[in-house]
């Protein structure tokens, strides 16, 4: 036993220094990156509606036994179908059925008997055994992609626009009501364990009602009071997440049951940044400051939490996972483990942020100089765009970006499947394998890397 420990160390040792070796350089990284990305979209594309499942359903993983994730959930599939949509390489058939798919499971028997249901079998029904529910991001997340989908169909003058009207933006709004009529009830969160009040949930929430105002005021007339007075209503309950004793964003109030999480951290805070950055208002987004002490926080907890972490070769980013507390394994419970989608976020997070200081720079202050001084010696003050101060920052913080991606390329399989979870000890991939969430979350990132950000 102690040989095989041996040889596996020699081996990560020799492997840690080939890697070192040859990833540094940009061009390597960018064609590694290019790669990727073409198997993230195939590997996803293999996870929909594969043999035996009813059109447009999307598999969380095609694993079935140890974890058995071959369901569909309204919360990922909706965060994969908004990834495709900004792809032009996806087809509207893909996200025709998608739809259709939706649009069926909003009408179907459900144990919640809510649009909050959380997951669906591969024939569309509903899933009956216990399960936390509801777990009310996912319609927000739905109607945020509804409306994507829409937008690029009009846009792109899609044929049948009447399809549209008649039965995308019905479903839409059965989803928006849901939210004017639940937002401020307890649901369980997306990780699925923690019944409260979750600021990843309002956050998408909120994005789903300010995305309706402007969709209806350009596209289909109708009354969108209800909608904006609830995004402002969901902004002011946002606020009092702040923590200004801890100093980061607190993940979920009211914990009424389920996973007790004292520390409050939690990688969905920045999930929820990302999400919510292409409305640009600076509104816990991505470059705000308080999100990028929480981003600081997250790090540094996981930084001593993970034993991989500590012996971390230098090129490479921290391994990130959902919360300190987490204890799922992927399969069972013991001790959490890093994601993949976690770890894409971080660089996903610092691309976003560092389009929004082009745009209006950066106030380095008592609350997220702890964000920048990790990543250079920093003053407080204002850095104005074009500045060479704000240049040289952003140079610093698109190399920090990187090493995150370095660290996925590290721990993915050598062929680019990416499970969900990856070993806190020795790096191997755990959990099921590749998640379509984790290849959504790669291109994400991929995608903020080159500016074309995913809307
Ligand atoms: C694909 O998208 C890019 C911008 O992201 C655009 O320049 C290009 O024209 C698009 N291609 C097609 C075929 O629509
Ligand atoms: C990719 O590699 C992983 C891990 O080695 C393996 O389990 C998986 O079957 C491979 N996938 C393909 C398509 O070869």
């Amino acid at each position: 036993m102690f040989a095989v420990y041996l040889n596996l160390l020699l081996l990560l040792l020799i492997t840690t220094l080939v890697h070192q070796s040859v990833q540094d350089n940009t061009p390597d990284l960018d064609h590694w990156i290019s790669k990727q990305d073409t198997i993230s979209f195939q590997t996803i594309h293999q996870n929909i509606n594969p043999y035996g499942t009813k059109r447009g359903f999307f598999a969380a993983s095609l694993s079935t036994y140890r974890p058995d994730y071959f369901y569909t959930w309204t919360r990922d599939a909706a965060l994969v179908a908004r990834v495709l949509t900004s792809l032009n390489e996806t087809s509207d058939d893909t996200l025709m059925d998608y739809i259709q798919f939706q649009i069926d499971t909003q009408s179907a028997d459900t144990r919640c008997g809510c649009l909050g249901e959380p997951k669906f079998n591969t024939d569309g029904s509903s899933y009956r055994g216990t399960w936390g529910r509801p777990q009310n991001d996912g319609p927000a997340e739905r109607a945020v992609t509804f409306m994507l989908i829409a937008t690029r169909w009009i846009d792109n003058g899609y044929q049948d626009t009447a399809w549209i009207y008649n039965h995308l933006v019905p479903s839409l709004v059965k989803d928006l009501d849901y939210i004017v009529k639940v937002w401020y009830q307890d649901s369980f969160d997306l990780w699925e364990e923690v019944l409260g009040t979750h600021f990843y949930t309002l956050m998408v929430m909120r994005r789903a009602m300010l995305d309706s105002v402007g969709f209806f005021n350009s596209y289909e007339k109708r009354p969108v009071d209800e909608y904006r007075l609830t995004a402002h209503l969901i902004a002011k309950r946002l606020e009092g997440f702040w923590s200004v004793e801890h100093g980061y964003v607190m993940a979920t109030q009211g914990i009424r049951n389920g996973v007790q999480k004292p520390s409050g951290l939690d990688v969905s805070t920045l999930l929820a940044a990302n999400l919510v950055a292409s409305r640009k208002d600076g509104f816990f987004s991505p470059g705000s400051d308080k999100i990028l002490a929480t981003v600081a926080a997250l790090e540094k907890s996981f930084k001593s939490l993970y034993p991989i972490n500590h012996q971390q070769a230098q090129n490479l980013g921290t391994c990130i996972g959902r919360y300190p507390e987490d204890i799922y394994d992927g399969y069972d419970t013991s001790v959490g483990n890093p994601w993949f989608l976690a770890t894409a976020a971080f660089t996903e997070l610092y691309y976003l942020a560092i389009e929004e200081w082009k745009q209006v720079g950066v106030e380095v202050n008592d609350i997220n100089q702890v964000f920048f001084s990790n990543i250079m010696q920093i003053e407080h003050g204002y850095y104005a765009p074009q500045s060479n101060r704000l240049n040289q920052l952003i140079g610093a913080t698109q190399v920090a970006a990187n090493r995150f991606l370095k660290t996925i390329r590290f721990h993915q399989a050598n062929n680019g499947s990416m499970s969900e979870q990856y070993d806190r000890y020795i790096g191997y991939m755990a959990g099921a394998r590749d998640l379509t969430w984790s290849h959504a979350a790669f291109i994400s990132a991929s995608r903020a890397k080159s500016e074309r950000f995913i809307q």
